[in-house]
């Protein structure tokens, strides 16, 4: 397949027959997804969602963002989880690093800040420090539309959209993408007119991206969303087949059980690009909100290399034997830089000359295989041939697919995330919210208050 996934070196852990024998688990689950008989079925839109989507309806988000470039130097995404990890995993993922802090002749499109990921008030207000005086617009993005943190950020960009811009100036700067019928921010939205982008009723928060959700500030940074399309409709064809000798995404997905039931309870997504580091917050949501229910599933967590083998390092190679890993590795780089050159060797580098500063980085990827390896740590690794917008959407849908099997090998419902809910009720029973009367007076006396 395009990106190529290499289980050699969990040989030692894993042998040849016990996927044999998990085949036919595989075959249910690939079933229960293919005939949409599996729990959770109402939210498996995102199997077909690439090859789904419409050209019309990309050159719809295309233009709301070339309408943003024409008309702001930032745009301001506001969301959470599912309404904000994949926009921000592909903005980092390609663009440049600092993208933010270029000049406009440097940026593919709009500089984009995220909002309504936390409840900082500190936060916030440096985020309206740093767009001073500059022009911007809004993407606020809640499937419900009724979460309290891309709600509270919403009040204040509004405030201050009108503040500079008046009402009507304002709502033209607004882009709401929600729910097509329901929900506080779809009301809302259709009340003042902002422009708005549907979320997918079968499409669940963590599996987005691939919808206005991730594709409208994408493409407002500058990214090509017709190729990362285009990666993701070849991934959808590439992880058909139900035989996982021949379905990376399946094989993945079975490794990764065989090893939980071994002990190994904890996967840990790692990468070699500092551009790569929210690529494993998105895939952390999607893993965790997908497995972790009924008592079980992989606690998915991660780790940047080369800089966490210097904090990490030492547990993973030592610690607690209930971790396996999996690198997300990029074969090629952006660009490549040779080591300078000097005179003498005092710095002890004079044996690294002729080098560039990516084979050191992947004989370092090389060399943490083969000790994590050795210090029993089973290793996967996801190849990517390339940093751009096919691979990325290839990825995507390759992950995608691989956590609904696995879901289902769980047998647990991969599409829900009811304990999601939990800390809402306390926090809203807390701040006093309608309808949380009788949660108010239970949480206030477990407060002593
Ligand atoms: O996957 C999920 O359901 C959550 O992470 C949601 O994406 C997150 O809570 C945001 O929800 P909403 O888009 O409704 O504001």
């Amino acid at each position: 397949s395009y990106i190529n996934f290499n289980s050699d070196s969990v040989k030692n852990f894993v042998a040849d027959h016990e996927l044999d024998e998990i085949q036919p688990l595989v075959s249910l689950a690939h079933e229960q997804l293919e005939n949409r008989s599996g729990a959770g079925a109402d939210f498996t839109d995102w199997v077909t969602l690439p090859t789904d989507t419409k050209q019309a309806d990309l050159d719809r988000f295309k233009a709301a963002a070339q309408q943003i470039q024409s008309d702001s130097d930032v745009l301001v995404v506001i969301g959470i989880g599912g309404s904000y990890l994949g926009a921000k995993m592909a903005i980092d993922f390609l663009n440049p690093m600092f993208n933010n802090e270029l000049a406009k002749e440097q940026r593919k499109g709009v500089k984009v800040y995220f909002a309504g990921n936390s409840m900082s008030s500190a936060y916030l207000t440096d985020l309206i420090r740093t767009i001073g005086d500059q022009d911007f617009s809004v993407n606020i993005i809640s499937k419900s539309g009724t979460t309290t943190e891309p709600a509270v950020s919403f009040r204040v960009f509004k405030e201050l959209l009108e503040k500079k811009y008046g009402k009507e100036g304002a709502k033209k700067r607004i882009y709401a993408t929600t729910d097509g019928q329901r929900g506080a921010l779809h009301n809302e939205a259709e009340e003042a007119g902002y422009e708005t982008f549907v979320i997918p009723d079968g499409v669940g928060g963590r599996f987005s991206v691939l919808t206005p959700v991730g594709l409208l500030p994408i493409a407002a940074s500058g990214a090509d969303i017709d190729s990362l399309m285009q990666g993701a409709r070849d991934s959808e064809r590439e992880y058909d087949n139900e035989d996982l000798k021949k379905n990376d995404a399946y094989r993945y997905a079975a490794l990764r059980r065989i090893l939980y039931d071994k002990g190994y309870t904890s996967e840990l997504l790692t990468n070699w690009e500092p551009s790569m580091q929210y690529l494993s917050e998105w895939w952390k949501q999607l893993m965790g909100e997908s497995e972790g229910k009924n008592q079980k599933g992989i606690y998915p967590t991660s780790a940047n290399y080369s800089t966490d083998l210097h904090s990490l390092g030492q547990y993973i190679q030592e610690g607690r034997r209930d971790l396996f890993e999996t690198v997300v590795k990029l074969d090629n780089p952006i660009v490549d830089m040779p080591l300078p050159t000097e005179e003498g060797n005092n710095d002890g580098l004079h044996y690294l000359e002729g080098k560039t500063i990516d084979e050191v980085n992947t004989k370092a990827f090389q060399g943490v295989v083969l000790a994590h390896v050795d210090g029993g740590v089973p290793n996967l690794a996801v190849h990517l041939p390339k940093q751009d917008e096919y691979t990325l959407g290839y990825l995507i849908y390759f992950f995608e697919k691989a956590v609904a099997i696995s879901g289902y090998l769980f047998a647990v419902n991969p599409f829900n995330q009811p304990g999601v809910e939990a800390y809402k009720t306390a926090m809203f029973a807390l701040l006093g919210k309608p309808g949380y009367e009788e949660e108010t007076k239970e949480y206030s006396k477990s407060l002593g208050k």
